[in-house]
C-alpha cells in the first residue's frame, strides 16, 4: 500500500469525504496536503453527520493519525472550533498533528479575498471568501507567517508588523478599508498559538519515519484537479496544487512512496464558483433541478447552489493523465436513477475542429461545446445494491461506458450517501 492519494477529478465537491471515510480504515495515516477551509465535507460516524473542513476525516477512527500538512494555509479560528466540535462529539483530537510550516490565514487575508473579488465584478471567480488566495499570495512573495512562527511571540509580533506596512495601504487606500493594529492581531493570535501549539509537529520528518515503519498513509486532496493552480481551468481556480503531485509537495513525502492514486469523480458533473463548464445544464431545466435536488448539489461550506451539468468524460480523462490515476471512484451514482436517458460528452465541437482532449487555449475551453452519447436510464432504486452484478444492465453499462473513456478501472461505486451504501469492485 504504503501511500495513495485520493484526488478530486472533476471541479471538487466529487464526494471525496464518503470515500475517504470509506477507505481510511485501511490506513495509519490521513493527511491533508494543500487548501485550507476552502474544502468542506460531510461524514457520518458514529450515526452523526458533521461537517469538517480542515482536520482530516481520519480523525473520527482511534487508530487513524490525522495530519495537517506543510501546504496547507491554516485559520486557526476555524481550526480551534472544528477542534472544539469535534471533541463536544466525542471524538478525540489528540492525535491530530500540524505542520510548523503550513502558513496562518490573517484578518487581512480574509478582507483582501472578499475586496478582490468585488473589484473583479463580473470577472469574479467565486472564491469561498475564506482568504485562501491571499494567503497563498503571501507565501509565493515569501511574506506569509507560518504555524511555527506562533512559538515565538517576538518572531510572531515582528512579522505582523512587517506585513502589515504592506497590507494596511492596500487596504484602506485601494479598498477604503478599516487598517489592523500590530497589538489587534497579536491579541487574538497569541490566544490561539496557546491551544495551537500542542498540535505543532514536524510532519515532514514524521511521515517519513511512519513509512519507514511500514505505515500507510492516505493523502486527502481537496478541491479538484480542474481547480488546481497550474492544471486547472485558470484563472477559476483555487490557489493550490490539488492534483496528486501536489501530495508531496505539501508533505514532503518521497515520490516514490505513492503506490495508488485515486480519482474521485461523480456520476455526473458539479461546479461552483464562475469558469468555463462545457457541460452545464440549465438552471431551467428539468434536468438541472434533478440533480440540484436529488444530489442535494449545495456546498458545505458556501451553502451556495452548485451548477450542474452531465459527466465529461474527456475531463476526467485529462485528470487521469494529470495525476496519474491508477484507479477512480464514481460517487452519486443513485441521482442518476430518476432519468430515461442520460447523457456523457465524450468530445468537444470547437468551431470546426472536434477535441477529444482538453483544448490547450482556455478561449478555446470556454466555447467547447459538448458531443454527447446517450445512453438508456436504469429507472430503478440501486441504493441496495453491493455488488456490480446487482446492478441494472444499463447501470453496469454506464460504468463501463465512462471506465472505457476514461481509461483507468472504476475499483468503488457509490449508489448512497451511507458507507454501506458502496460496491466495492476491483479495490
Ligand atoms: P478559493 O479556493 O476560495 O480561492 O476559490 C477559488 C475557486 O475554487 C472558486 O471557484 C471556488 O468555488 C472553488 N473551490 C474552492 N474550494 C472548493 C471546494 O472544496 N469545492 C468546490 N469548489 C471549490
Amino acid at each position: 500500500m504504503p501511500a495513495t492519494v485520493l484526488v478530486g477529478a472533476q471541479w471538487g465537491d466529487e464526494g471525496k469525504g464518503k470515500i475517504t471515510d470509506l477507505i481510511s480504515s485501511d490506513f495509519d495515516y490521513v493527511v491533508r496536503y494543500q487548501g485550507g477551509n476552502n474544502a468542506g465535507h460531510t461524514v457520518i460516524a458514529d450515526g452523526k453527520k458533521l461537517a469538517l473542513h480542515l482536520i482530516p476525516s481520519g480523525i473520527m477512527y482511534d487508530h487513524i493519525t490525522p495530519v495537517i500538512a506543510n501546504g496547507t494555509v491554516i485559520d486557526p479560528k476555524v481550526l480551534l472550533d472544528e477542534i472544539d466540535m469535534l471533541e463536544r462529539e466525542g471524538f478525540s483530537t489528540e492525535r491530530l498533528k500540524i505542520s510548523g510550516n503550513a502558513h496562518i490565514i490573517m484578518p487581512y487575508h480574509r478582507d483582501l479575498d472578499g475586496a478582490s473579488e468585488h473589484r473583479l465584478g463580473k470577472n469574479e471567480i467565486g472564491t469561498t471568501l475564506r482568504g485562501i488566495g491571499p494567503c497563498y499570495q503571501d507565501k509565493a512573495a515569501r511574506i506569509g507567517l507560518r504555524i511555527q512562527d506562533m512559538l515565538d511571540e517576538d518572531i510572531f509580533r515582528e512579522k505582523v508588523e512587517a506585513a502589515l506596512v504592506e497590507k494596511n495601504p492596500i487596504l484602506s487606500k485601494i479598498y477604503k478599508l478599516p487598517e489592523y493594529t500590530v497589538e489587534q492581531i497579536c491579541d487574538e493570535y497569541f490566544a490561539y498559538a496557546k491551544r495551537i501549539k500542542p498540535y505543532i509537529e514536524e510532519t515532514g520528518r514524521f511521515l517519513n519515519e511512519a513509512l519507514n515503519n511500514k505505515k500507510n498513509i492516505l493523502f486527502e486532496g481537496a478541491q479538484g484537479t480542474l481547480l488546481d493552480i497550474d492544471h486547472g481551468t485558470y484563472p477559476f481556480v483555487t490557489s493550490s496544487s490539488c492534483s496528486a503531485g501536489g501530495s508531496v509537495i505539501g508533505s514532503g513525502v518521497g515520490i516514490k512512496h505513492i503506490n495508488r492514486v485515486l480519482g474521485i469523480a461523480k456520476a455526473y458533473i458539479t461546479r461552483v464558483g464562475a469558469g468555463p463548464f462545457p457541460t452545464e445544464i440549465s438552471l431551467d431545466d428539468e434536468a438541472s433541478k434533478i440533480l440540484t435536488e436529488v444530489g442535494g448539489e449545495y456546498g458545505v461550506t458556501t451553502g451556495r447552489k452548485r451548477r450542474t451539468g452531465w459527466y465529461d468524460a474527456v475531463i476526467v480523462k485529462y485528470a487521469a493523465e494529470v495525476n496519474g490515476l491508477t484507479d477512480l471512484a464514481i460517487t452519486k451514482l443513485d441521482v442518476l436513477s430518476e432519468f430515461d436517458t442520460i447523457k456523457v460528452c465524450t468530445a468537444y465541437k470547437c468551431g470546426d475542429r472536434t477535441y477529444n482532449t482538453v483544448p490547450e487555449h482556455q478561449s478555446i475551453f470556454h466555447h467547447a461545446e459538448p458531443v454527447y452519447t446517450e445512453l438508456p436510464g436504469w429507472k430503478s432504486d440501486i441504493t441496495g445494491c453491493r455488488s456490480f452484478y446487482d446492478l441494472p444492465r444499463e447501470a453496469k453499462d454506464y460504468i463501463d461506458f465512462i471506465e472505457d473513456l476514461a481509461g483507468v478501472k472504476v475499483s468503488i461505486i457509490a449508489v448512497g450517501p451511507d458507507r454501506e451504501q458502496t460496491i466495492l469492485r476491483r479495490w
